[in-house]
């Protein structure tokens, strides 16, 4: 991959993971923890196209919270577990190596950067409480733009503020459908496909592929 200025990291799935909440809770859930934990995260989304087309928008936390709530009837989970689970989503972990390979980015000379559909607060939270603090030079929330991935807007803006070409951008996302959206926009995006999964069928197919962030350094 040639001429690359930024490295642009989606954080939801893709840093940090989405189901180490209900997991870390996973006694007292029991069997269906991860079923739960998929569906959370699927109404989630949801919830957040819906929002766009609509145009009502709400932000990330609102929306996870409304998300979490239609999950926990779905699955029958106790009522006194919500706080919990949404105490535990501000402190998400992130995947193993994405420590090392940030910190190893961060001495080659790249603008790093996290865009995501979280709020400032909850991805300032989420940096903090897994010391990635001095790693990325812009944290961009949609919240500037008022409407989720994947619409234009939000991927606009490390362009804008970077004053770099569409190309420069090495994108990266766990997220099929934000590779897709990052990629017919115009980056280069690479799809950090952890769990053998299967691509979108949305106009865009990622020239790469990697199993974890830790093939990255191969690639850039
Ligand atoms: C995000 C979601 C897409 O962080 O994971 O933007």
């Amino acid at each position: 991959m040639k001429n690359i200025k930024a490295i642009i990291f989606d954080a939801y799935g893709t840093l940090f993971d989405v189901n180490s909440a209900a997991e870390k809770c996973k006694d007292k859930i029991g069997d269906e923890w991860e079923g739960f934990a998929n569906y959370w995260r699927t109404t989630q989304l949801e919830y957040t196209w819906l929002r766009s087309l609509m145009n009502r928008h709400k932000d990330f936390w609102k929306i996870t919270e409304d998300s979490l709530d239609k999950s926990m009837k779905a699955f029958k989970i106790e009522t006194s577990m919500r706080n919990e689970l949404l105490n535990l989503y501000k402190i998400l972990s992130t995947f193993p190596e994405v420590k090392d390979v940030l910190n190893n980015l961060k001495e080659k000379n790249y603008k790093l950067a996290i865009l995501s559909n979280g709020t400032p607060s909850l991805l300032n939270e989420l940096v903090k409480s897994n010391n990635l603090d001095n790693i990325f030079d812009d944290i961009f929330s949609i919240e500037e733009v008022g409407i989720y991935k994947p619409h234009s807007k939000v991927y606009d803006m490390p362009i804008k503020k970077y004053k770099i070409q569409k190309n420069e951008v090495a994108f990266l996302s766990a997220n099929t459908w934000d590779v897709s959206g990052g990629g017919n926009y115009g980056y280069n995006s690479i799809w950090i496909n952890r769990n053998n999964n299967i691509f979108d069928n949305l106009d865009y197919k990622p020239k790469n592929e990697v199993k974890n962030l830790s093939q990255l350094l191969d690639i850039i």
